[in-house]
């Protein structure tokens, strides 16, 4: 078959599917309905040129970064890890991207928001929205933290999103609805073409770095010593040696820290393996999960995503 069939298919699909229960259109970004709360506080949140920021589209490699990055930015305090990565990080937009079956939760989290502009000293903070949803000062560039973003193959992030949604309860989809959801732009946290490209056009401001999870998995000493460079951190070659073994799939897979352990714990008791957010860790694994079908619709549809762009598709293999 070939391209043209892939693409009216897709077209087909386009016409058919529309946004997913309890998510609302924002523009730049698909979003459950509870983020029209919060969108002007993120708007005005007021940043520091300290900050330290990870951004990326949703499953991507975004916790695999913040353990990267926090330990470079904290002098490699291994006793100062031991503390959760989510208290050590403020997901910025946190308290909007809950579903009504997790309303419940609002009542016992502080707001990050909150928590961030109560700390002292250096902040770090998450988030997975768009460039053009940051606060005001990140865009209108009077504020310059650094903003550490990196982005997955795409055939790997749907995968890996499918799995995280079940984990969390997010919903009860089957892959194939999941699916269509996600190629259509109606999902959480779409478009994601739209997401990356909003930080790819934007990768050679000086306070911005751009990572790819596939070169973390080629080279991570490489990647260490990338974004240390970017944060003006020398890194000795014992504690290269020490930071490649901690950030490792196997340590960060049963490290509690960072696992997600303890919250699955809370949401999910029915899945047998708590440390399930790190799940694989695998470059290419969609191949084991995707039919052929779907592998083709989305690089179809990439390809007419980056048509315009100067974006390399085979880079991000
Ligand atoms: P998989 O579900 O494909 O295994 P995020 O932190 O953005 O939610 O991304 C989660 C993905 O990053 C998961 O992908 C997870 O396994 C992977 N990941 C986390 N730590 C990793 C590590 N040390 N090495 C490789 N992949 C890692």
């Amino acid at each position: 078959m070939d391209t043209n069939v892939y693409r009216k298919k897709l077209f087909k699909l386009q016409g058919e599917v529309t946004l997913a229960p309890h998510y609302k259109n924002y523009t730049d970004v698909v979003l459950p309905e509870r983020f029209a709360l919060y969108k002007e506080k993120i708007e005005n949140f007021k940043v520091s040129n300290d900050d330290i920021w990870i951004a990326s589209f949703p499953k991507s490699g975004t916790t695999w970064t913040q353990e990267m990055v926090w330990l470079l930015a904290n002098n490699f305090d291994y006793d100062g890890a031991k503390q959760l990565l989510d208290a050590r990080y403020g997901f910025i937009e946190m308290l909007g991207i809950l579903l009504p079956n997790n309303e419940e939760i609002v009542a016992l989290l502080p707001d990050p928001m909150d928590v961030l502009e109560n700390t002292i000293g250096k902040r770090f903070v998450k988030t997975h929205l768009p460039w053009e949803l940051l606060p005001l000062q990140i865009r209108d560039g009077s504020k310059k933290p650094k903003i550490i973003y990196v982005m997955r193959d795409v055939k790997d992030v749907l995968v890996s999103f499918y799995h995280h949604n079940a984990l969390f309860k997010v919903d009860n989809l089957i892959l194939e609805e999941y699916f269509n959801y996600f190629i259509t732009d109606n999902h959480m946290y779409s478009p994601y073409w739209k997401n990356i490209f909003s930080f790819w056009s934007r990768r050679h401001l000086p306070n911005i770095l751009f990572l790819k999870y596939e070169d973390m998995i080629q080279d991570l000493p490489a990647a260490i010593q990338k974004t240390a460079s970017f944060l003006g951190t020398v890194v000795p070659d014992e504690e290269m040696k020490t930071l490649v073994r901690h950030l490792s799939f196997a340590e960060m897979k049963k490290n509690t820290a960072v696992n997600m352990a303890p919250v699955v714990q809370m949401i999910n008791k029915d899945v047998s393996d708590k440390t399930n957010f790190i799940r694989k860790g695998k470059s290419g694994g969609y191949k084991d999960e995707l039919s052929e079908e779907m592998v083709k619709l989305l690089d179809v549809w990439s390809e007419m995503n980056i048509a315009d762009s100067d974006f390399q598709l085979n880079d991000t293999k």
